[in-house]
């Protein structure tokens, strides 16, 4: 294995729903230590795409590579044991359970008195309490509260330690910052490259080019399930970008003459 292999390979992959053809031929790699901002617009197949990477799509063919290794069944436990795990802005995390509960969530540490096992709360305490602090979330806020109690800044940021404390090799971030204000934004942007300096693959999905053009290493755009554009952010200005995205990738082709 060299340095350059990708962590994740992505070659000719089709899917269909039912008749509708929802991936269309797409190739792409993505390495350890980088972050891809994955663009296009609502329809586009992002989720999609990124939902074969989690093992709840099979596609229909094509094939997936994970550290060189093919992937021959797709499940998502299978993905989670990997290390990819998927950040959404509506679901992953119990409202009405502690953020020590939800930082532990199907993970719990477990700890035996005479034999007997417990659930090792003292443990998710002091773990999530030095997490909350790191990431940033307010002073008075601590691991024993509900969830509910938290902005969508503050979610955000209790599964991204949640991803980091476990280890994981992937982070995909799903239009992550939706619904959040500019301030708690930047904040999970700046998550995101942390991420990426810890050498994590993060793949950040959004409508807006604007949004993640000024973080992501790489860009690739999505349009009506194909792949048609993809570029180092330094190469192409985020005008540029959305120009291609404007004219459905069909200006890519003049971008490369040149
Ligand atoms: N489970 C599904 N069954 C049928 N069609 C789907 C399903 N999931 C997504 N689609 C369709 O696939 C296309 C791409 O959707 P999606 O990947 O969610 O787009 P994006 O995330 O880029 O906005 C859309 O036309 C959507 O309606
Ligand atoms: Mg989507």
């Amino acid at each position: 294995m060299t340095n350059n292999q990708p962590l994740i390979q992505v070659r000719n992959l089709d899917l269909y729903f039912g008749a509708f053809h929802a991936l269309k031929n797409v190739s792409v790699d993505f390495h350890a230590g980088e972050l891809v901002g994955l663009v296009g617009d609502n329809g586009a197949g992002k989720t999609t795409l990124i939902r074969v990477l989690c093992g709840i799509h099979t596609p229909t063919s094509g094939e997936v590579f994970f550290d060189g290794r093919k992937i021959v069944k797709f499940h998502p436990k299978l993905a989670i044991d990997q290390g990819i795990e998927t950040i959404q802005q509506s679901v992953g995390l119990c409202d009405n359970l502690s953020i020590a509960r939800n930082f532990y969530l199907g993970r719990e540490p477990v700890k035996r008195f005479l034999g007997v096992p417990f659930l090792d709360f003292s443990r998710m305490r002091d773990m999530s309490t030095k997490v909350i602090r790191q990431f940033g979330l307010r002073d008075n806020v601590s691991a024993d509260d509900e969830v509910e109690r938290l902005s969508g800044g503050e979610r955000q940021s209790v599964k991204i330690g949640r991803a980091v404390e476990f280890k994981n090799r992937v982070v995909i971030m799903d239009e992550p910052t939706n619904h959040l204000s500019v301030r708690e934004r930047e904040h999970v942007n700046e998550l995101a490259v942390q991420l990426k300096e810890q050498g994590l693959l993060v793949i950040y999905i959004t409508h807006d080019i604007f949004q993640v053009h000024k973080l992501a290493d790489r860009i690739v755009i999505m349009e009506n399930g194909e792949k048609v554009a993809d570029a180092m952010t330094d190469s192409m200005s985020a005008e540029e970008l959305e120009e291609v995205i404007r004219q459905g990738g069909r200006v890519i082709e003049k971008q490369e003459a040149v």
